[in-house]
This record gives C-alpha cells, sequence and structure tokens, in this order.
C-alpha cells in the first residue's frame, strides 16, 4: 500500500524537515505524432474513441488452447479499436525548491512500454503496461522550477487476446519526501495471532536515506476503523540498510471480511534529531486465511467459498481509463448478486480497485500475467519480455498487494502452454518462490487447462493450491491424486449469453452460432471446452474440499467475442459476461443471485412476453429462485409447481477409471444430456404455449407456505422513455459517475424488451455526458457520442460530475416517445 496524500498544501516547497507529499499529474498533452498535441486528462485511453474497424490488431493465428488446429482470421480480437501503435504525453510541473527532497514518479500502469523523460534526460523505462512502477528521480534533474515530464509509449500488434487499452490509462504521482524516508511499498504487515480476543501485528519497514549507524526514531501507531489509537510502538532504528520490525499487540480486533471491512491504519513517522521527516501510512485488516485440508477455506475461522468471478481491466464504454465510480458500482452490482471474491485476469489490478475491494468488502486472487515464456499464446506478448521481466514484475506486484486485506491468494499465470512440460514447472516453481519470499501469508494458484500433462509432470502438485479452468469432471479425481487435498475452480462456466436475446428450441449446446451474431439468453449455450452454470454450482455444493469458484466472466469485456470470434466481424466484445458491456445484467445474474445471495431473496422470470410471431408456439419459461419451489400461471392457466433440486447431480465419480481420452469424449456427452442437471438450480417449464399476455409465478416456501409473487406482461405500443439512474447525488470532484439506464415503456409502463430505436441524449449543467453503450456484441457505436441503439430494450448513459457544485440535468429523446429528462445533484 502506498503512503497516503498527506498535506496536499504543502506540496513540493517544504525545507529539510519535509513530510512527504504525494501530487496526482492529471492534465498533459497527447499526440500520436508528437506534433499535433491535445489537451487530455489521465487516466486517458486513446483507444476508446475508435472508430471500430476489422482491420485494428487483426490476427491470423491458432488459437491452440481452443483445439484448433489451423491458423484463421480472428476478427475484433482485442476489441476492434486502434491501440497499436506509439502515443506520446507531456506535462509540466512546478517545484519551488528542490533543497532537501527527493523525488520519485509512481505509475499505476502505463499501455504499454512507457519510457520517461524528465527535462529531457531519460529516467526509466518499464515494459509491461499493467503493472505498477516506480522511478526514483536522480538527484539534479528535476530542478527548481518549472520542469518538464514526456512519457512515450508503443503498444505492438498480436500482443493482447483481448483490449487491453492504451496509453496513460491508469494515474501517475509525483511524490516528493525528505532524504530519509520510507520508500514506495516500503512497509509489510502481517497479523500472525488473530482471535476474537486479540491479534498481533507485525509490521516491517524499509528505510531509505539513512547514513551508516545513523538513529532514527520510528514511531508507529495503529489506529483502529473508527480512528482511534489502539497501539503504539515507539522505538530507535539502528541503520545498516536492513529492514525494521515492530510489533503491536491489538485488543479485540474489528475482523476483516467481505460483510465486515474493518481497515486498520499503522501510521509511521520517521523522526531525524528531533525532527519529523516523513510520516508513512499503511493500510491493513486484520483477518485469519487458514486453507485446511480437505476441509476447506475459512476466513476468521469461518468456513467460506470462493463466490467468485474472473474480470478483465477493461469498463466497456470507458474503456481502460481507470475510474474509482465505475470500479464501484462494478463491486456494488457483484455484492448484489453475492459474489465475493473477484480474480484480476490476467494482469495485475489497478490500485482503486484493490483498494475499494478492502473498503467495500470484496476477496481478491491478484494474477500478473497470460503467459509465460515456452510456447507463449501472442506472438509480440508477455511471452516475449518474460525472460527478462518476470522477476521484476512480480516482486512490484507482490509489494505493492501485500498489505491489502481483500488481497487472499496470488495466482502466478493462466492456462500457459508450458503446462504441457518440464519448462513450465521450473517456470512455476521460480514464480512460487517469489510470492513465498515476499508474502509467505498467501497461497499461491494458476489457472491450469491441460489436466492430463499438469497430473502427469508434477505441475499441479507443485501449486499450493490447484486450481483447473473449466475442468469439474476431473475434480473429483484431482482431489484423490494431488497431494493439497483442496481444489479451486479458477475459472468455471463461461456461459455464453446476449441479454434479452432467447433462441428456440431452447437446447443446451457447445458453440452454437446464429445469423443475428448472438447467444441464448436462456442460459443454455457455451464452448467447446465450457460449461452452465448449474454444473458448477453442484461441484461447489457437494463437496467441502471445493474451496470455490471463478466464474468467466462477472461483466462483459472488449475483445474476445465467442463464439463469433472467427472472421465474425462487427462482433468485438465477449458475451461470458453475467452482466453485459452497458453494465445491465442478464438473467444469468439473477441465477448466480439466487445461490450466492443468501440475505436476500430473488425470484426472476425469463424470457420477456413479447414474441410477435410466436402465437401457439412452445417458448419455455424459466424461474431462478432463491425459493424452493414456484407455480406457474400463464394466462390464467396453471402449468403445475415445480420444485429445485429433482434433478440428480451428474455424478462423475463413475468416470473415475476411464483414460482422459474416454473421459473428454464422455464429458462431451454429459454436458448436454439430461440437462446437465440444471433442474437442480432453476425451475424449468418446458411446454408452455406463447400468446400474448401475462405469466405469474408464485413461489412457496419450503414449509409450502406462499412466499412472494412476480408478473410479466405482454408490452403494447412503445409510448414514453424511462430513466433509471443508480444514484441521484455525486460528488464534486470531475471524476464521480452515475449510470442510467434507458428504456421504453408503452402507456401503462410495462417496459417493452425487444425496441431498438436509437435514442439521443443531452446533458447541462454541473457535469458532461462521458459515455454509453447497449450490450450488443456487435454495435459498431462509438461509445463517447451521445447517441445510442437500445438494445432488447436497454442501453446505459454515464454522466459524469464536473468540478463544482451545482445542478446536472439529463435528457434523453428518441423518434416516436415521449422525451424523459432527470436531473442530479453535485456536491
Ligand atoms: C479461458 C481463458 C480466458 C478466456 C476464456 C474464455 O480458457 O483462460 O482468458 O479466454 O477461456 O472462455
Amino acid at each position: 500500500m502506498r503512503g497516503f496524500f498527506i498535506l496536499p498544501a504543502l506540496a513540493i516547497s517544504l525545507g529539510v524537515s519535509a513530510q512527504r507529499s504525494d501530487t496526482a499529474l492529471k492534465q498533459w498533452e497527447f499526440s500520436r505524432d508528437m506534433s499535433d498535441w491535445k489537451s487530455v486528462s489521465v487516466p486517458h485511453d486513446w483507444a476508446i474513441y475508435g472508430p471500430f474497424d476489422r482491420s485494428n490488431d487483426l490476427q491470423k493465428v491458432t488459437v491452440e488452447q481452443n483445439g484448433e488446429k489451423t491458423a484463421t482470421w480472428k476478427t475484433g480480437r482485442t476489441g476492434g479499436l486502434p491501440y497499436i501503435g506509439k502515443g506520446y504525453y507531456r506535462t509540466t510541473f512546478e517545484v519551488p525548491d528542490t533543497a532537501g527532497q527527493v523525488f520519485s514518479f509512481e505509475f499505476d500502469g502505463a499501455m504499454s512500454n512507457p519510457r520517461v523523460k524528465v527535462n529531457g534526460k531519460e529516467i526509466g523505462h518499464w515494459a509491461y503496461g499493467y503493472n505498477s512502477f516506480y522511478i526514483n528521480v536522480p538527484a539534479g534533474v528535476i530542478v527548481p522550477g518549472k520542469n518538464s515530464i514526456e512519457v512515450s509509449l508503443e503498444n505492438k500488434e498480436k500482443s493482447s487476446r483481448w483490449y487491453p487499452g492504451a496509453g496513460l490509462y491508469r494515474n501517475v504521482r509525483l511524490v516528493t519526501t525528505s532524504p530519509v524516508h520510507v520508500p514506495t511499498w516500503g512497509t509489510y504487515v502481517i497479523t500472525p495471532v488473530v482471535s476474537a480476543k486479540e491479534a498481533s501485528v507485525r509490521l516491517t519497514t524499509e528505510i531509505a536515506g539513512a547514513a551508516k549507524a545513523q538513529k532514527i526514531l520510528v514511531k508507529t501507531d495503529i489506529i483502529s476503523p473508527d480512528g482511534t489509537v489502539v497501539a503504539t510502538n515507539n522505538s530507535v532504528y539502528h541503520a545498516q540498510g536492513q529492514p525494521f520490525v515492530q510489533d503491536f499487540l491489538v485488543e479485540k480486533p474489528q475482523l476483516w471480511s467481505p460483510d465486515t471491512p474493518c481497515l486498520y491504519e499503522a501510521r509511521t513517522t520517521l523522526s531525524v534529531d528531533g525532527k519529523d521527516v516523513d510520516v508513512y501510512n499503511t493500510r491493513f485488516g486484520i483477518r485469519s486465511l487458514e486453507y485446511i485440508p480437505e476441509k476447506g477455506f475459512f476466513l476468521n475461522g469461518e468456513y467460506t467459498k470462493f463466490k467468485g468471478v474472473c474480470q478483465h481491466h477493461d469498463l466497456g464504454p470507458l474503456g481502460a481509463a481507470v475510474n474509482k465510480a465505475a470500479l464501484a458500482r462494478q463491486i456494488e452490482m457483484l455484492k448484489d448478486m453475492g459474489a465475493n471474491a473477484i480474480r484480476t485476469s490476467h494482469n495485475m489490478p489497478a490500485p482503486e480497485l484493490v483498494e475499494l475491494c478492502d473498503q467495500m468488502g470484496m476477496m481478491l486472487m491478484v494474477e500478473p500475467f497470460d503467459d509465460w515464456s515456452f510456447r507463449p499464446k501472442s506472438q509480440n506478448g508477455y511471452g516475449s519480455i518474460f525472460g527478462e521481466w518476470a522477476q521484476k514484475d512480480m516482486e512490484n506486484m507482490v509489494k505493492h498487494y501485500r498489505n491489502n486485506a481483500s488481497v487472499v491468494m496470488w495466482s502466478v499465470g493462466n492456462e500457459v502452454p508450458s503446462q504441457w512440460g518440464p519448462d513450465g514447472v521450473s517456470e512455476l516453481v521460480m514464480l512460487q518462490d517469489i510470492c513465498h519470499r515476499l508474502d509467505p501469508t498467501r497461497p499461491v494458484t494458476c489457472g491450469m487447462d491441460q489436466y492430463g500433462a499438469v497430473i502427469d509432470n508434477g505441475f499441479a502438485s507443485t501449486l499450493d493450491i490447484p486450481g483447473f479452468n473449466y475442468k469439474p469432471q476431473y475434480y473429483t479425481q484431482a482431489y484423490e491424486i494431488l497431494p493439497q487435498k483442496l481444489i479451486l475452480g479458477s475459472e468455471t462456466a463461461s456461459t455464453v449469453s446476449s441479454r434479452g436475446v432467447y433462441m428456440f428450441p431452447m437446447e443446451l449446446k457447445a458453440g452454437a452460432k446464429y445469423p443475428n451474431h448472438q447467444s441464448s439468453g436462456y442460459d443454455t449455450e457455451f464452448c467447446s471446452w465450457s460449461n452452465i452454470p448449474d454444473v458448477d454450482f453442484s461441484m461447489d455444493d457437494d463437496y467441502p474440499w471445493m474451496i470455490g469458484q471463478f466464474v468467466w466472466t462477472g461483466f462483459d469485456y472488449l475483445g474476445e467475442p465467442s463464439p463469433y470470434d472467427t472472421d465474425s466481424w462487427p462482433n468485438h466484445s465477449s458475451v461470458f459476461g453475467i452482466i453485459d458491456l452497458a453494465s445491465l445484467p442478464k438473467d444469468r445474474y439473477y441465477l448466480y443471485r439466487s445461490q450466492w445471495n443468501k440475505k436476500e431473496s430473488t425470484l426472476h422470470i425469463l424470457p420477456h412476453w413479447n414474441w410477435k410471431g410466436r402465437e401457439g408456439e412452445k417458448t419455455p419459461v424459466m424461474v431462478y429462485t432463491s425459493y424452493p419451489s414456484a407455480e406457474l400461471i400463464v394466462n390464467g392457466k396453471s402449468y403445475g409447481i415445480k420444485s429445485k433440486g429433482e434433478a440428480k447431480p451428474l455424478d462423475y465419480s463413475k468416470r473415475l477409471s476411464m483414460s482422459f481420452y474416454d473421459r473428454d469424449k464422455a464429458w462431451d456427452e454429459d454436458r448436454v444430456q439430461d440437462k446437465a442437471g440444471m433442474e437442480r438450480y432453476r425451475l424449468v417449464w418446458d411446454d408452455v404455449v406463447y400468446q400474448p399476455g401475462e405469466v405469474r409465478v408464485v413461489a412457496y416456501n419450503a414449509d409450502g407456505s406462499k412466499a412472494e409473487e412476480k408478473t410479466v406482461r405482454t408490452a403494447g405500443k412503445a409510448h414514453h422513455l424511462v430513466l433509471t439512474p443508480n444514484r441521484s447525488k455525486l460528488a464534486a470532484d470531475g471524476e464521480d459517475l452515475v449510470y442510467i439506464t434507458v428504456q421504453v415503456a408503452d402507456k401503462d409502463g410495462n417496459i417493452v424488451p425487444d425496441d431498438s430505436r436509437a435514442v439521443k441524449f443531452a446533458t447541462k449543467g454541473a457535469g458532461s455526458f462521458r459515455a454509453t453503450a447497449n450490450g450488443d456484441p456487435t454495435s459498431l457505436r462509438l461509445f463517447h457520442l451521445p447517441e445510442m441503439d437500445l438494445f432488447s430494450g436497454a442501453a446505459t448513459a454515464i454522466v459524469q460530475a464536473g468540478k463544482t457544485p451545482g445542478v446536472i440535468t439529463f435528457e434523453a429523446s428518441a423518434k416516436g416517445v415521449k422525451p424523459a429528462k432527470i436531473s442530479f445533484v453535485v456536491e
């Protein structure tokens, strides 16, 4: 955890006794060619403004991990956006006085290959676009008065399997300290003893700039979540270049968990000759992590399953440019779904995400990359720099995030082709050792997909926690064979669905494709390697040693438009998400919610009931609910009561004696037979005949009493626009966001679920229009222009607060329907 922003008003011009200052560099000039410069605010993603084009990073490749044998044109693989090539940023900053000060720059991530010059002199370089790095500025480079900083970046083609973004897409800070100071990521806090009664806290602090044998007073206060000092350690450090260790006792600690995200702070003050020279704050949580063989994962002594999602880093229509309000919105939605964990697949997260997970209560598996050196998946991807950079990147990642309460596990990679042989095992040992050395408190995993190979060559048995991607059919066997006696579904499901689009007949299918380039909203379709969510639910439910799963993915992302990835332009974004690219929940959201959210009830009906042309045809109805049973009544006719759990779970143990080859074949059949155990988790009425009208569902409690009911009606002619914002007040910080769902309703207020008209947006007052999206993976509408077609009757508009308090007025209008207006307070 980096030092907090301290005394901003005193920034930069302080003398010998200066404390630290931490100044974000926000206003820059940007150019693609060093001649045409324009003003931009950082975080900035130069490619998200488009235009989309099939030829952007068009890749002719063989995707071996998907079982392909020949090279084919992969369209939209990285989002179809112009992120390839060079980009330049420059800005100036004032330093009134440099005496007695040292300077460093912290980059939270820069895409990619950043080279940094200050006053024309190159001071540092990093290769990987996702990692945070810092540069200690050599003495004399920064001068009193005006200084300049320039950053040049370059993205290579064929360097990614998804949209990476481009430019200074994360924050950059100038950090000023005294010569004697705590360096970037210079503390490490652990909590060796944790109970309700007491906890021990151990803080290890690096101290830079001290002369040999210099005496430095180190005073650390431990501050509780309510702001009181609960322990203090005031002791003298005798400098020999070694780190300094301080121990504390905290009585009756407030333990961190996703439900109780209580955070402590260690405030360390360094004093030299009676003068305070640095204050460094380390935020941490007190919680215990126990991974117990056979029994599972325990957080603060409580059995806990990972109800996790994998997330790429882009924020849909905002691109890769990090925004705290957008990340908070994602976490809010995921928590409402009942998720308790995120895997930062397949790269280091933005620090804002980690801090929000600490604060809002979300566990994290932090992962660095998707490729190692042997047979990399992307020709110019991380594999091409692994040899030179892997160790440095790992060290930065672990040192950056090892104090964060939310981080409960490290991952060192994903489906690396080196799993096939001994090279991979030695790469794994090297990476895992770095984690063990820098942070012995958290276990290490890696997403493995080559089951037979990793069992045979020792890769799986070497990991702290064996993590399998899409291998539920092997879990029980892996559990028997492997030494750890715990299994993780490091990547699961990869079910594909488009929000509000349903395909008939409803069937379980791998690789289904349709002329409209969408996938079915019935949540019954998947890829050749994947399955429906229900299969993973049953593995979690049936085995305590299954420590849980990370679903691919929480939100849709730019790039990887499977199953429309091969010569299928204009598809350019994923349909794997439980939530679409416009942050609108798909039906699947309620399926996960019905299983994972144990605090609130879920009762959700699908599909919608506007099927002009399907009159008299079979139109299956599903109900995703937390209640055990429900009755379906369509236009007054009962289709009977159904109960969950009636279907038998798939029994994979009967396959134990099969060869890997036969097991894979059997799995292909299991995935589509007998509804793959689907009716254990959903209520399905196959024989419903469509007539316009009303679908009513009455849910029952386990004791047979009536619990709740819900109705979906056929909507009439579109009549007016409806705006539903996620909040009514914004902070006047120039970055806060409101997400507004835009829909049309008939004259009685029923939402029209299949409307696709274009809607225009106008934003006035104390904020500005930021972006829009509709979740359609084929839409080539630009995200930053204030007009969007509705997709399955909905789109999202995102409005950003300005820096001055006031009121924002937002208006939506469209042909043939009444407009709608809404306002927000900015304060
Ligand atoms: C996995 C891979 C992910 C994503 C996913 C799609 O094999 O790890 O990055 O490609 O498949 O199903």
